[in-house]
């Protein structure tokens, strides 16, 4: 790995203001499901994991993925993901964010909906339980029924209901899982959104659901409760898809989204340093900013050389803190978050502050098995 100089890395200690937040530095951690929470409880190792990339002095923590309702796939699919409702859970959130705030953390929970699910997962015993905008799933296949307008308005509800419980809580501010394909980037993606009706159509039609959902979040924090909403042109299992082809389709995407109080953008990318567009080396972060200047967030291959999902290694060894450096000094983006490598090294700030690179741990898939 090459060694970075701590002058190369001077603008990510910076501190950040969201909202009445002040972050210690620009470093997030991304949220990444861990499923280690039983019956969707996070219990102690949970909390204390957290605490450790607190203490490690990560600016902002984001969650791993979390239910916001037994429709979004909590209670019959993923028992061992967190839920954000529900007594038991809800009290071992509170230890978590107790735990994080002693540590000298801010956290976020992700609010997590599956959306409609590949009869191909094998995972799916009750398809009509499979909710996404249309009856498409992600991988093409035709299941269960277009849901009705009042069933999609439930959902809406679940995210307010659960956006209460986080504020509650104690929690410094939420962020909704916009990306990935998953529930909220299915009505984005023309794949599986052929709804007709108005929230069906153009991408920026497309939009429209989401952007209430973010309004009646909204409406329901107020507005000192910062709120972010990540989204991604990818999907998992589908790395090539792009909801939007130009930058005038990303901004019919996005506009109305910063329109109904997104605070930032969580722009997820496998690598950050790509070109989202040809013509110009902005990327996702650095395009979604332009257009709504909204403040955002880049991700992606932070000091890692295999990017999300690939079993390859890439030829750039992946410590680019030069050019993380250069983009954050033209602020392209604002925030930088941070993955696997903090899986790996719950101190990956520290470290990378004190300029010890050399001593960063490599990710490896086993490292997922244990909370570490
Ligand atoms: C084990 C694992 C679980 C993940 N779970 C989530 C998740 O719950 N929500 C989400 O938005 N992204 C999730 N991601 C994506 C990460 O947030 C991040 O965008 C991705 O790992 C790229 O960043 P990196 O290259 O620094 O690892 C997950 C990634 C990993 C490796």
């Amino acid at each position: 790995m090459t060694q970075a100089t701590t002058s190369l890395t001077k603008l990510l200690f910076e501190p950040y203001k969201l909202k009445n937040l002040t972050l210690k530095n620009r470093i997030v951690m991304a949220p990444m499901t861990r499923r280690q929470s039983p019956d969707g409880v996070p219990g102690q190792n949970v909390a204390e994991y957290y605490a450790r990339r607190a203490a490690g002095n990560t600016g902002l923590i984001i969650s791993e993925g979390s239910f916001v309702d037994d429709s979004a796939s909590g209670a019959i699919w993923e028992p061992t993901v967190p839920r954000l409702y529900g007594e038991a859970a809800l009290a071992g959130w509170k230890n978590v964010i107790n735990k994080v705030h002693a540590a000298g953390g801010l956290m976020f929970p992700q609010l997590w909906h599956l959306g409609i699910k590949p009869d191909s997962d094998g995972v799916n015993p009750r398809p009509e339980d499979s909710c996404g905008p249309s009856s498409i799933s992600t991988d093409g296949t035709n299941i269960g029924e277009e849901p009705s307008l009042k069933r999609l308005e439930e959902s809406n509800q679940a995210y307010v209901r659960t956006a209460c419980n986080i504020k509650e809580l104690g929690f410094d501010g939420l962020e909704l899982h916009g990306a990935h394909g998953y529930f909220l980037d299915q009505f984005f993606w023309e794949k599986t959104n052929k709804r007709t009706d108005k929230y069906g159509g153009t991408i920026g039609e497309r939009a429209r659901f989401v952007a209430e959902v973010v309004k009646a979040v909204r409406k329901e924090v107020g507005n000192d409760f910062p709120l972010i909403l990540r989204i991604s042109q990818w999907k998992l299992n589908a790395y090539e898809v792009k909801n939007a082809h130009n930058p005038a389709e990303l901004e019919a995407w996005v506009t109305p989204l910063a329109e109904a109080g997104v605070d930032m953008f969580h722009c997820s990318t496998r690598r950050f340093w790509l070109p989202e567009f040809e013509g110009s080396d902005l990327n996702l972060a650095g395009w979604v900013k332009k257009i709504t200047s909204v403040p955002t967030i880049t991700v992606g291959s932070v000091t890692t050389n295999q990017e999300f999902g690939s079993k390859e290694k890439s030829a750039e060894d992946g410590i680019t803190f030069h050019d993380l450096e250069k983009r954050l000094e033209r602020k392209e983006f604002d925030l930088v978050a941070v993955g696997r490598a903090l899986i790996s090294n719950p101190d990956w700030a520290s470290l990378v502050e004190q300029n010890k690179v050399n001593d960063l741990k490599t990710f490896d898939m086993k490292m997922l098995g244990e909370l570490n």
